[in-house]
């Protein structure tokens, strides 16, 4: 099938940007020496998940059990959920996963680590424990130092969970757009994971692992060296949000390829300088600001349900690209939750679509 034969709205991968994606993150995992464990929630596909293991990831990250079940339904073989879960019903069905893969999970309470040992020894399974270190985020976490130590103790006492170290992921440093400000952002988490991991040496506790890193922050925590394993999810895709960052020149982040698209058809032209489109709230997430359109002067303003509103200006206006009917490509604002949005991904090389992939772990189910 040809790609301008795919009915609109529909998610969209470019694969050769896709496996240059796949092949650059890991060729810069592995010259660093750090372990690559992509996160999931950015695609939530078991198929996406073994071609980054096959090019050299340990594993993948997934942020809830929901996440996990589609990816090792799928084969993956080895997953960290990089969250605390709580409740009988979710820990009965991560451990249900330990059977078959070897699981990981965060904590940063007591009391869910002897509900963890509980529902580990219920099952007759071990996992892998991490204590989530706040390292600047301001969202999950116990604070460094002492709290970390008590933790980890708790940890090793418990039957059927295995301490793997600390999680150590600064979310909101990502986003941060100036190089400066957030290389500061990361030394100052690195220097935290650090301490806390000497505080845990000097009580007998080895730290196996310390995880983090996303696409915004990557490139710090290896030059921090105290990150020994990197979680990037977005770097496979990239959206409208991480092309804002800024590389330490000054210039737009432009590290990985534009892999990700929403596919879109003009379904009005109302006015000379607007056009709709059949892509609006239920196709594209706007949490992080406008989708992008791959015309200057063709600007995606506003959207509803169903409908997204493109201004024109200049040559946009009479540009064959926006006359009725026409499809084109919009670049999400946020890759992640519109992922989560769509059935599947249409995966195309030049004109041509490969391949379709369901999006197994979508959905809000935790
Ligand atoms: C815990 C954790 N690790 C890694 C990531 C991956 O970050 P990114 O998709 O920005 O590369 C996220 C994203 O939100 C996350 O929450």
């Amino acid at each position: 099938m040809q790609l301008t034969e795919v009915d609109t709205p529909a998610l969209l991968i470019d694969l050769d940007a896709f496996e240059c994606n796949v092949a650059k993150m890991a060729a810069l995992a592995d010259k660093s020496g750090m372990r690559l464990r992509p996160h999931s929630k950015t695609h939530k596909s078991p198929v996406i998940a073994l071609k980054q293991i096959a090019a050299g990831a340990v594993g993948v990250c997934c942020q809830k059990v929901a996440e996990a079940e589609a990816m090792v339904s799928g084969g993956v073989k080895d997953v960290l959920v990089t969250n605390e879960i709580v409740g009988t019903g979710k820990l009965r069905r991560l451990m249900e996963l330990a059977k078959t893969a070897r699981v990981g999970v965060c904590v940063d309470n007591a009391s869910n680590v002897a509900a963890l040992a509980q529902a580990a020894s219920d099952a007759g399974v071990s996992v892998d424990v991490l204590v989530e270190v706040d390292v600047g985020g301001g969202r999950c976490g116990v604070q460094t130092g002492e709290p970390v130590l008590e933790l980890a103790r708790a940890i090793v006492a418990a039957p059927g969970l295995r301490f793997a170290g600390l999680h150590a992921y600064h979310g909101s440093a990502q986003h941060i757009r100036r190089f400066g400000e957030r290389g500061a952002a990361i030394a100052a988490a690195a220097a935290k994971a650090s301490s806390t991991r000497d505080l845990l040496q000097q009580h007998g506790i080895a730290c196996e692992s310390i995880t983090g890193a996303g696409t915004g922050s990557f490139g710090f925590e290896i030059e921090s060296g105290v990150h020994t394993e990197l979680q990037a999810g977005s770097y496979v895709f990239m959206d409208a949000d991480y092309r804002r960052n800024l590389n330490a020149d000054g210039e737009f982040f432009n590290g990985f390829e534009q892999a990700l698209y929403v596919y879109v058809t003009v379904m009005s032209r109302p006015a000379p300088d607007r056009a709709i489109v059949d892509a609006g709230l239920k196709a594209l997430a706007f949490d992080s600001g406008m989708p992008q359109t791959l015309f200057a002067g063709a600007s995606y303003v506003g959207a509803s349900d169903e409908h997204g509103n493109i201004v024109l200006e200049g040559d946009a206006v009479n540009a064959p690209a926006f006359e009725l009917g026409q499809k084109l490509k919009l670049i999400p604002g946020h890759c992640d939750p519109t992922v989560n949005l769509h059935n599947w991904f249409v995966c195309y090389r030049g004109g041509r679509v490969e391949a379709v992939w369901p999006v197994a772990g979508r959905g809000p189910g935790f």
